[in-house]
């Protein structure tokens, strides 16, 4: 049984190594956390059920992880050098999930209550911590030559992060937001972790210094499509689909980019969406479903979803000149297709 619902052939086969590899590595290291923290970290990573009764598979897609493996294999790795950091990237992705929900006050992920839901916001934030802790020491543990350098980078990567959900929530407040402010943001909050994970594929596959820059280049574009389709997700998703709650975004006056770029395109949808974000206090299940009918209407969606193909296809820009192991090649290319035609 996994916890996940199926999902699309061509991104099944893009996760499928990692889909492998990573459960069992990742259940060594929760296991280390003790009782209390190794079932509740264990539940965010769907190795476990509330209970801590074991699932088989893992909770999130592994996007990032699969990134890892197939930009180590593209560059000429090895899937046993890039493990421990393929690792370290998801558990630190599982500690920004935890914190995110607490942030975004969001109940629901993955088809089950959130960490905070389920376990309260002391333990939530403690799990969290220790997952940061858990992904920095089998980072660090890791004999390779470019353990010090790859610790350095998520140190950074994380940095990066963090500014990026500042922003997040600051723009929420904030009027005047433009594109640049919210695609800066989506880069923080999202491309930096899909940059370095597409680093440290180049960098354990000990690629040249330019390889490495060229796959973390990649990586921010791609992770700003990822999240330009999980704003789409937020607004026009099915949440039995995704397994997460729909028009919270709007209802937070998330400043995404598909809303700035509706806010921003000077029709009188965009003038009718400026003023329901300006009016403070809750909203109205209707006021949100028209909230995301302006947004469409204003172009906001159509724009986001343009941006996400153009950003694979600057991705590729860059890696196209290098001469990449063909296999891994094709699957790093299912992989970024399949990521703006998701559902979930
Ligand atoms: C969700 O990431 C948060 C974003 C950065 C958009 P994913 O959609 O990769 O989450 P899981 O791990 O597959 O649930
Ligand atoms: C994604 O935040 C970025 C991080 C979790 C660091 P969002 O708030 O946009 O993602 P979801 O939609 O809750 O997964
Ligand atoms: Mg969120
Ligand atoms: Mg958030």
């Amino acid at each position: 049984m996994t916890t996940t619902p199926a999902i699309t052939p061509v991104l099944e086969a893009g996760v499928a190594q990692a889909r492998s590899l990573l459960p069992p590595m990742l259940r060594e290291q929760v296991a280390t956390l003790g009782d209390e923290l190794g079932r509740i970290c264990g539940y965010q990573l769907g190795l476990c059920d509330a209970d801590g009764d074991p699932l088989h598979g893992c909770g999130g897609k592994l996007v990032r992880p699969a990134f890892s493996l197939l930009c180590s294999a593209a560059a000429g790795g090895s899937a046993d050098e890039v493990l421990p950091a393929a690792s370290a990237i998801e558990l630190l992705h599982n500690a920004s999930l935890i914190h995110d929900d607490i942030m975004d006050g969001d109940h629901a992920r993955r088809h089950r209550p959130t960490v905070w839901a389920r376990f309260g916001v002391p333990l939530a934030l403690l799990a969290g911590d220790a997952l940061i802790a858990l992904g920095f020491e089998v980072l660090g543990g890791h004999r390779h030559p470019a353990t010090a350098s790859a610790v350095a980078d998520l140190a950074r990567t994380l940095r990066h992060l963090a500014i990026g959900q500042e922003q997040d929530l600051r723009f929420e407040r904030e009027q005047g937001i433009g594109i640049e402010d919210s695609l800066a943001m989506l880069g923080g909050k999202t491309g930096a972790l899909l940059a370095c994970a597409c680093r440290m594929g180049a960098r354990h596959a000990s690629a040249p210094p330019d390889w490495t820059d060229r796959f973390g280049r990649f990586g921010m574009h791609i992770g700003v499509a990822f999240q330009l389709v999980d704003d789409d997700l937020g607004i026009w998703g099915d949440p039995g689909v995704t397994g997460k709650p729909v028009g919270t975004d709007l209802r937070a006056r998330k400043k995404s980019a598909p809303v700035v770029a509706a806010l921003q395109a000077g029709t009188a949808d965009s003038a009718r969406l400026a003023r329901l974000y300006a009016t403070p206090g809750d909203l109205t299940d209707t006021q949100v479903t028209f909230m995301a009918d302006l947004v469409e209407g204003a172009g906001g969606r159509t724009w986001a979803l343009a941006e996400a193909d153009r950003r694979i296809s600057a991705a590729w820009d860059l890696l196209d000149p290098l001469d990449l192991d063909l296999d891994a090649r094709r699957g790093l290319v299912e992989l970024t297709t399949a990521l703006t035609t998701r559902r979930y």
